[in-house]
């Protein structure tokens, strides 16, 4: 219907006739003239209709509302002197609009779709309006790039794209289920993928050696600015294969996205690699921002010394407890005293006791605590931290996962307060090394999935503490958000049943979850690994936005509903007896 689309109509085209299609964007009249903003995918155009040129457009112009679907046909002209729009793409010409259409009208608009502070449940019951918007089409135009790019590159790498199912098994990946009923089965049921982790490791026993997918994922967990219900991994697997080797699997597949999406500068060299140990130490984090510094710095040893009992006692147990310093440069100029009292209360919020802190004036350190240190743990404070007039240094002790995850966030909190992130910088990191095992409230879980390989000694079980045994698996990190994660898998049976028994988990509950999967590690699998990528976390970071749901196209809201269609909703009577299900209903 169009012969151009409104974002090539230019100068070039002075003089010669087209015809857009799209919507209008607004309308002014002056005094007689007509001008219409008509938009379409992604950019905007004027249209004059003049009753000198067309007695007749002008008479259909004059109807025309916000949102009316036009079809316009005109001659192009240079805008007068001092006329042009320079933000615009098509600011320096017009159309002279000799033919309109109204092909559809519309009613007025619930929301305006300038306005980026509308309320975002109306946004998302009329979500096809509101993805009319330029800055909607963008980012899809974007994940659209991203997902083609992925597919180009892994294809490049000799991998082949296989689709496994929804309907099928749990599998383990640590959230709740959605579950499907059978009709067929009456009282039996489907679950949806949390991730294609089983079907891809048996597609490795098939012999295919290197397998994707763009997948969708299904977990029903507590949902946040990064997690929806329904999300989608670009999923990757690959046979006889080290963990060097799946990296650069996934470095290269980052790389190429990051060019497709204009953004392929800001890719590095090589990608930094650190232990989870070290991040848990350092950053208080299994997923540490770098693109500032403020790593924290151990202070138990000195600690030991002070005359405070609290920290002396702390100080005694060095596997369980940690001291940490937090150090923030020229801190002591920045932070008034009611914001210093502040930072307690945040900390206490994630368990802190407290939060002790010295100042580093001109004649040494100052603060509440100091009466408890000699001169000599004083100036050892100043050196391991190393202070300098101005700075101050925060402490966080108490037992290790409590002290690691609030300093951690506190030193996020301290970044985005005195806004030290360079937010246009992309800042990679692999995390290694991640212990096999996490024990919370006396249950042991796997920190990845059951099915990654430990790092053995050779090739025993051997360690004192559960939570010392490290596994080969490896995140990558992009400015402190989890982008992907993987591991190389368990391929032998008795490997894998040590263990199940190291999780509690019983001969027969192995067998009845995963006993498909048990059945074909013995029937010659070869050694593997793979990673993820969360394809819409990605898209996030590329589009420098902090909702999930700004990326795709119809996403759920916090609770897991979903506005446009009022989904999830209730089932007749016949499809529940056909299913043989009865609601309880009232159930909390
Ligand atoms: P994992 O559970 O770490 O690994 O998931 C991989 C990546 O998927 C993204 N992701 C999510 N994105 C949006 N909403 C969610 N609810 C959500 N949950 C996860 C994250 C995450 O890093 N099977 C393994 C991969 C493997 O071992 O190969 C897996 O699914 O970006």
């Amino acid at each position: 219907m169009r012969t151009h689309y409104c974002a090539t109509v230019n100068e070039d085209l002075i003089g010669q006739e087209v015809t857009v299609a799209g919507w209008v964007s607004s309308r002014r009249d002056h005094g007689g003239v007509i001008f219409i903003d008509i938009r379409d995918k992604d950019e905007v155009v004027q249209l004059v209709c003049d009753p000198a040129d067309s007695k007749n457009a002008h008479e259909i112009a004059n109807e025309v509302r916000d949102q009316f679907v036009l079809i316009a046909t005109g001659k192009v002209r240079a805008r007068g002197e001092g006329l042009e729009n320079p933000k615009l793409k098509t600011g320096k010409v017009e159309i002279v609009v000799d033919k309109l259409t109204i092909e559809n009208r519309s009613q007025p608009m619930p929301f305006d779709l300038d306005d980026d502070k509308v309320n975002e449940e109306i946004r998302l019951k009329y979500r096809y309006l509101d993805l009319r918007t330029k800055r909607m089409y963008d980012i899809f135009k974007l994940r659209s790039s991203a997902a083609i790019a992925a597919r180009n590159s892994l294809d490049e790498q000799d991998f082949l794209e296989v689709e496994t199912p929804v309907l099928t098994k749990s599998t383990p990946e640590g959230a709740r289920d959605y579950l499907v009923p059978s009709r067929v089965f009456p009282g039996e049921f489907f679950a949806l993928p949390q991730s294609p982790q089983l079907f891809k490791q048996l597609l490795m026993v098939g012999g295919f050696d290197r397998y994707f997918q763009i997948a969708k994922c299904f977990r029903d967990e507590d949902l946040r600015a990064d997690r929806q219900p329904e999300f989608t991994q670009i999923d990757v697997e690959m046979s006889f294969c080290t963990q060097d080797d799946v990296m650069s699997v996934a470095e290269k597949l980052i790389k190429d996205i990051f060019e497709a999406c204009g953004k392929g500068d800001k890719i590095p060299e090589t990608f930094e690699r650190i232990s989870y140990d070290e991040a848990m130490e350092k950053y208080g984090s299994d997923k540490p921002d770098l693109r500032f510094d403020m790593a924290m710095v151990d202070v138990i040893d000195i600690f030991e010394k002070s005359t405070n009992e609290i920290f002396s006692d702390i100080a005694k147990d060095k596997k369980r407890n940690r001291i940490k310093a937090l150090k923030v440069t020229n801190g002591d100029n920045i932070f008034s005293k009611r914001q210093m009292k502040g930072f307690e209360d945040y900390v206490r919020k994630f368990g802190a006791k407290g939060l002790g802190y010295f100042q580093m004036k001109e004649d040494g350190l100052k603060g509440p605590l100091t009466k408890f240190f000699s001169e000599d743990d004083l100036k050892d404070i100043i050196s391991t931290c190393q202070l300098e007039v101005g700075d101050v240094v925060f402490f966080g002790a108490g037992d290790k996962k409590t002290v690691l995850d609030y300093m951690g966030r506190f030193r996020l909190y301290l970044a985005e307060l005195m806004d030290i992130i360079d937010k246009d910088e992309y800042r990679f990191l692999w995390v290694v090394d991640f212990p096999m095992f996490e024990v919370e409230d006396g249950k042991t879980k796997a920190l990845h999935h059951p099915f990654t390989m430990p790092k053995l000694e050779n090739g025993k079980f051997e360690f004192d503490d559960l939570e010392d045994l490290k596994s080969i698996a490896y995140d990558i990190v992009l400015n402190g958000t989890e982008l992907g994660g993987g591991s190389i898998r368990i391929h032998k049976e008795d490997i894998q049943e040590e263990i199940f028994k190291l999780l509690n988990i019983s001969e027969e509950e192995a067998k009845e979850k995963f006993g498909f999967l048990l059945d074909a590690l013995k029937f010659g699998a070869p050694p593997h690994g793979g990673f993820a990528l969360g394809l819409d976390r990605l898209i996030m970071l590329l589009a420098q936005t902090d909702s999930i749901r700004d990326v795709i196209a119809f996403p759920k809201t916090q609770r897991s509903q979903c506005l446009l269609t009022q989904a999830p909703s209730d089932i007749d009577n016949e499809q529940l007896t056909e299913l043989g299900l009865r609601i309880k209903r009232n159930i909390k």
